[in-house]
């Protein structure tokens, strides 16, 4: 494991991006940034983070034999190690809320945005990039539904000790991929899955309000709903949302 501390940096993901081949870095190399100039979240949207209180990291992952039709396994490691090692930090309710936001109770407290490149049927390299509320406490008005762990807690965190429990949690949910321990990673996500079977308003991609509930995630990763005349729809990332928490 090798950890690359930068000031600044426009995106931890970009970077390691940038440099996976063209310097043939690693595996688990891993790039943390005290400040993001255009940190990136997931479809296209911005991460926000004041400088020097959070954590935003990024780790450099190599596969040899992981196929690409299974790579919603990796959103399920890496949201699980994540969880894992919080869960370590301080004792609240964590959920994954679908696919891989994690949740303080019903606040987020972490993002992850995975970026894969891909070789035949391949993925080959991955870069895994989070984002964590470490000991920020107020957030700009537009951010609703977030918290930090000062903000859960009250106490300052160690950020340094932080990201390598982090590093560690997720190699080890990283692990099961490698040794093909995909049902166990499945079932271990689906227990701490938000609002899994529990009926819940959601709206879709049309605005349409519906009350549903979720009772799986299919292999390619689309969130299966079951509705109130008991048929099911599969809805991928950008088609659906919760309608209040
Ligand atoms: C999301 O919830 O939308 C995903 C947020 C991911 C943010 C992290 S911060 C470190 C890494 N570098 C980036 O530009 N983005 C990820």
């Amino acid at each position: 494991m090798k950890i690359i501390k930068l000031n600044a940096i426009d995106s931890t993901n970009s970077y390691l991006k940038e440099n996976a081949i063209k310097n043939n870095l690693e595996s688990y190399t891993i790039v943390v940034a005290d400040k993001q100039t255009s940190g990136r979240g997931q479809l296209g949207t911005v991460w926000e983070s004041d400088l020097g209180k959070n954590l935003t990291f990024s780790v450099l992952v190599k596969f040899v034999d992981f196929e690409i039709t299974r790579q919603f396994y990796l959103s399920m490691a890496v949201a699980l190690g994540v969880l894992a090692a919080l869960k370590n930090k301080w004792d609240t309710k964590y959920y994954i809320k679908w696919p891989n936001d994690i949740l303080a109770d019903k606040d987020k407290i972490a993002g992850i945005l995975i970026e894969n490149s891909i070789s035949g049927n391949f993925i080959k390299n991955t870069v895994i990039g989070i984002g964590l509320n470490v000991n920020q406490i107020s957030f700009s008005k537009e951010i609703e539904n977030v918290t930090s762990l000062k903000k859960i807690s009250g106490i300052d965190f160690d950020r340094d000790q932080l990201l390598l429990d982090l590093i560690n949690s997720i190699a080890s949910y990283i692990k099961y991929i490698d040794a093909k321990k995909f049902s166990q990673l499945k079932m271990e996500y689906m227990n701490l899955l938000f609002k899994y079977q529990i009926p819940a308003m959601f709206i879709d991609n049309k605005d349409l309000v519906f009350i549903g509930k979720i009772i799986d995630v299919s292999a390619e990763g689309q969130l299966v709903v079951e509705l109130e005349n008991e048929k099911t729809r599969k809805f991928n990332l950008k088609e659906i949302k919760f309608a209040s928490r």
